[in-house]
C-alpha cells in the first residue's frame, strides 16, 4: 500500500490464532500494519488516532484474559537485508513482522552468524527487543545495532540505540515508558566479526563432550540449540503456550543462602553484579507442579516453568494456574515469581 490508500479496518477480529497459546478473544478492531505509513494512517485516523492501542507482533508472548476494545495494531512488516559490512561487524536488517526464527536462519545461510544461540525462539523480530529474549548465553542486547519504531502519538519515525531501549533481563522501555507508544517496524542486528562461539551454557558444553566437536559452526551451534529447545519445550503450533510463564527472580547473596539453607538442591546462578539468579523452573518442579493442570491449562510435563493449553483453555483458568502457582513458590521459598509474558 503506498501513502495515500485507504486503511483497512477489520472488526470483531478472532485472536485464537495470533497468539500462540491458542486462548480465545475478539479484538473490537484491527489494523494490520505493513509499514510505517500504515502506523501514521491510524495516527492520523479521525477516531482510530486517539483510541488507546494495543500492539500485536506474533501473540508469542500474550496471555489474553479478555477481549480487546483498543485498537490491535497487527506488525505485519517483512523484508531483510544486509544493511553493511564493517570491519567488525555485520549489520542486517528485517522487518517487525519477520517470525524470528526465519530471521536467524536466514542470517546463517546468508554467512552472518551470531544470532544462533537464539534459534527456534517463537514469536517475530518486532517482539524480540520488547522483552530482549535470550537464550543459552546470549540475549538480544548483545547482538543488537538499533531500531526504528512509529511514535503513537506523532506519527513520526524514530531510531532508538542499545542505550535508549534501556534493556534488562526480559525487559526494555517497551515495558515501561514506551507501553503501547511505539510501533517497532524494523531491527537491525550488530553481529560482530571475527564470529566467536558461545558455548558457555551447560547444555551447549555436553553437546561438545557428547559429540567430540570441540569447534562447532555457527549453524552446527543452531542445530544443537534446536534440539535441546525440541527435547524440552513444546512446540506452539502443536501445544499452546508462550514459553517460559515466569521469569527467573533475581535475589540477593543473603536471601540466596537462606534458601540453600532450606532447599541445598536450589539450581542458582551467581549473576556478574553479585546478585543471584534462582532457576524459576526448578523451583517450581520442587513445588510438585510439572504435569498437573486447572480446567484446560496446565504445567508441562517437561520444564515446569512453561505453562501449556491442553485444549480450549481460556485465559483466566492459566492466571488461576500460574496464581497457585506463586503461591506454593512463595509458601516454600518466599519468592514471588513475577510473569514473563504480558497478561493482557
Ligand atoms: N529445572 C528443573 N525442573 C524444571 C525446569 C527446570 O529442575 O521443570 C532446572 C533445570 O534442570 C536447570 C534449571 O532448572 O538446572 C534451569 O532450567 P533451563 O536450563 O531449562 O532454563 P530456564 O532457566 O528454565 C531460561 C529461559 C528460557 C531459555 C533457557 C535457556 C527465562 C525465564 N527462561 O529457562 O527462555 O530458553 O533459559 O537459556 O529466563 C523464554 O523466555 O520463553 C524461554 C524459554
Amino acid at each position: 500500500m503506498d501513502e495515500n490508500s485507504a486503511m483497512h479496518i477489520e472488526s470483531g477480529v478472532s485472536l485464537r490464532t495470533y497468539n500462540s497459546f491458542g486462548l480465545p478473544a475478539v479484538a473490537h478492531t484491527l489494523v494490520r500494519i505493513a509499514g510505517d505509513a500504515d502506523v501514521r494512517r491510524v495516527v492520523d485516523h479521525p477516531t482510530l488516532g486517539r483510541a488507546p492501542k494495543f500492539i500485536l507482533g506474533g501473540g508469542s508472548n500474550i496471555i489474553l484474559t479478555r477481549d480487546m476494545p483498543q485498537v490491535v495494531l497487527k506488525v505485519e512488516v517483512t523484508g531483510r537485508r544486509l544493511v553493511e559490512e564493517r570491519a567488525d561487524a555485520w549489520i542486517v536488517e528485517a522487518g517487525a513482522g519477520e517470525p524470528w526464527h526465519d530471521v536467524v536462519m536466514w542470517s546463517l545461510a546468508q554467512g552472518y552468524p551470531g544470532l544462533e544461540n537464539l534459534a527456534l525462539i517463537p514469536g517475530t523480530v518486532g517482539a524480540s527487543p520488547v522483552q530482549n529474549i535470550g537464550a543459552y548465553g546470549v540475549e538480544l542486547q548483545d547482538r543488537f545495532e538499533a531500531l526504528d519504531a512509529v511514535d503513537l502519538r506523532t506519527g513520526l519515525t524514530v531510531t532508538l540505540n542499545t542505550q535508549q531501549c534501556t534493556f534488562g533481563y526480559r525487559d526494555s522501555v517497551f515495558k515501561h515508558s514506551l507501553a503501547g507508544r511505539a510501533v517497532i517496524t524494523r531491527v537491525r542486528f550488530r553481529l560482530p566479526r571475527p564470529w566467536k562461539p558461545v558455548l558457555g551454557y551447560l547444555e551447549l558444553e555436553r553437546k561438545v563432550a557428547e559429540t567430540g566437536i570441540a569447534q562447532p559452526s555457527a549453524q552446527q551451534i543452531a542445530d544443537w540449540v534446536i534440539a535441546i529447545r525440541r527435547a524440552k519445550l513444546p512446540d506452539p503450533a502443536l501445544i499452546g503456550n508462550a514459553g517460559s510463564f515466569f521469569k527467573n527472580p533475581v535475589v540477593t547473596p543473603e536471601q540466596c543462602r537462606d534458601i540453600i539453607g532450606r532447599d541445598p538442591e536450589v539450581v542458582h546462578y551467581p549473576m556478574p553484579d553479585g546478585s543471584v539468579k534462582l532457576a524459576a523452573g526448578w523451583m517450581i518442579d520442587a513445588c510438585g507442579w510439572k504435569g498437573k493442570t486447572v480446567g484446560q491449562a496446565g504445567v508441562y510435563e517437561k520444564q515446569a516453568l512453561v505453562l501449556v493449553n491442553r485444549g480450549e483453555a481460556i485465559g483466566s483458568e492459566v492466571m488461576t494456574l500460574a496464581r497457585a502457582i506463586q503461591e506454593s513458590v512463595y509458601g516454600r521459598f518466599g519468592i514471588r515469581l513475577e510473569t514473563e509474558p504480558v497478561v493482557v
